[in-house]
């Protein structure tokens, strides 16, 4: 089967979160399975897509309503991802440094979903799915279906994957006119309460919708911003698929970002390498646990609640723990990060900001990894820090609930179910006893590193989802 990805985000091109993770990973096990998978994404000014070598496999001219525009389909030549990748060049729309947060965000998205479109349907052949990710590509279903320019490939299934129904792409319906021409009277299909919502309009027309975790596709039905009905309504043709992670890049044996790289074998004297190093760099104690958050720091991570979190951890457990964050995100949030540092100096520290080879460095080093996610459709925080050896304390909820069983369970974890400052230091009291008790610690490390949540599985799921629609 050719199965055609397009995303806002694929790892390493261009990557703020998880989807990126998805994105980057899927498509190559796909092709492990003798598939074709191919990612588009939008061409970004980022490090990757400077340094790769491109060539023009097409160059073309459109327009949402009457703007109009030139763009340029590049081909990675290489091949290095392990799968072909297409980057759509959009001179003045998608050449900017970040990914997301521009004003005419709308108007970036839809002229890139168009692009793929023009580009895809004069293809002489006909590819078997078109598989769209989150809202930035959810109008492709409707204007597949629907369009008339796009009548040739009417016929080609489409598959939404909700990485998070938080975010939805609303615009108002006086930009209507962007979308290329269909019968009037299914305008409908593209609005939800009272905007153009290209969330909403995926899941309408789309042939099958999936989401992340089968527990996420629950609670969607009680909380997805405003879709619950939507949501419910179309749930004969959702299912919930777990993702997993590239096993080959988050591997702490082969890790190039470590230190010191380990395995099941070597996990205490390796982690305890990296545990040093990266103490060291952020002058905490490696004697004392290491606690952690790696996040985008807003309200759905829980990161509003984290300053007093850590500071009624720090305030108990006095000289006993170390914290390190990384992350960015609201403001509010990271100035009180911030703060903190100069309260307890030597035993909390915080990197606000993006950084790969930090986020590595800390999965390996750090003893437990804190996520008290409000809502966490997947999360793959969780599934690295399983393989890096680390802890995951977690709220219950989502995919969170679906990878980590408590200790108190038999399992690895530690979990707890509301996302309050009670609950996590409560989490972390009990972190503390784990990691007290040396003989159960290692004997936890060992059962997480032995947890397989590469991609293997998951990439034949969507396989035989694409087969039911053929
Ligand atoms: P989400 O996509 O909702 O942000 P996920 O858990 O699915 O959450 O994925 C987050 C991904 O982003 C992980 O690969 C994580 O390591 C990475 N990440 C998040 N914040 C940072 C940061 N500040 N620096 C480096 N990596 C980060
Ligand atoms: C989203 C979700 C996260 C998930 C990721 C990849 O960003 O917030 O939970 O892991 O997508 O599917």
């Amino acid at each position: 089967m050719e199965i055609i990805h397009i995303s806002a985000e694929c790892y390493p091109v261009a990557k703020v979160g998880g989807l990126a993770d998805v994105v980057g990973a899927l498509p190559k096990y796909q092709n492990k399975l003798g598939h074709i998978a191919k990612v588009v994404v939008p061409a970004y000014d980022t490090k990757f897509i400077r340094e790769s070598e491109f060539e023009v496999t097409y160059d073309a001219w459109a327009n949402y309503g009457n703007h109009h525009f030139q763009y340029r389909i590049l081909k990675e030549k290489t091949n290095k991802l392990g799968f072909d990748l297409y980057v759509i060049h959009i001179q003045g729309l998608t050449d900017r440094p970040n990914v997301y947060g521009y004003s005419d965000d709308t108007e970036r998205f839809v002229a890139f979903q168009i692009a793929t479109l023009d580009w895809i349907v004069q293809w002489e052949h006909r590819p078997d799915i078109l598989h769209c990710h989150d809202h930035h590509t959810g109008l492709i279903p409707f204007m597949v279906s629907n369009c008339i320019k796009y009548k040739a490939i009417s016929g080609v299934p489409t598959v939404l994957t909700i990485h998070n129904a938080q975010y939805q792409g609303q615009f108002g319906w006086d930009k209507l006119y962007y979308i290329p021409a269909f019968d009037l009277w299914k305008g409908g299909l593209l609005g939800w309460e009272d905007a153009i919502n290209p969330l909403a309009s995926a899941i309408k027309c789309a042939w099958k919708v999936t989401t992340v975790s089968p527990s996420y596709l629950e609670e969607m039905m009680n909380n997805a911003r405003g879709l619950e009905s939507l949501l419910r309504q179309e749930r004969w043709k959702s299912i919930g698929i777990l993702n997993g992670i590239d096993s080959e890049v988050w591997d702490p044996e082969t890790d190039p970002m470590l230190s010191k790289g380990y395995n099941l074998k070597t996990v205490e004297t390796g982690k305890l390498a990296n545990k040093t190093a990266l103490c060291d760099v952020f002058q905490l104690d490696p004697s004392k646990p290491l606690f952690t958050f790696i996040g985008r720091l807003v309200d759905e991570k829980g990161a509003d609640l984290l300053p007093d979190i850590f500071y009624t951890a720090l305030q108990q457990h006095g000289d006993n723990i170390n914290i390190l964050v990384l992350g960015s995100g609201d403001n509010w949030v990271e100035g009180r990060l911030n703060q903190l540092k100069d309260i307890f100096t030597g035993k909390y520290n915080a990197y606000i900001g993006y950084n790969e080879q930090v986020s590595h460095e800390m999965y390996a080093g750090a003893d437990f990894l804190i996520m008290p996610s409000r809502v966490e459709p997947c999360g793959l925080n969780q599934l690295y820090a399983l393989r890096y050896g680390t802890v995951p304390i977690v709220r219950r909820i989502g995919g969170l609930k679906d990878t980590v069983i408590d200790i108190g369970d038999g399992g690895f974890g530690i979990c707890h179910d509301q996302t309050s400052i009670w609950d996590v230091t409560h989490a972390i009291n009990r972190a503390v006893e784990l990691y007290n008790d040396k003989k159960a610690f290692k004997a936890v490390r060992k059962t997480m590193m032995k947890i397989d949540h590469s991609w293997d599985n998951a990439a034949l799921n969507y396989i035989e989802l694409y087969q039911i629609l053929k």
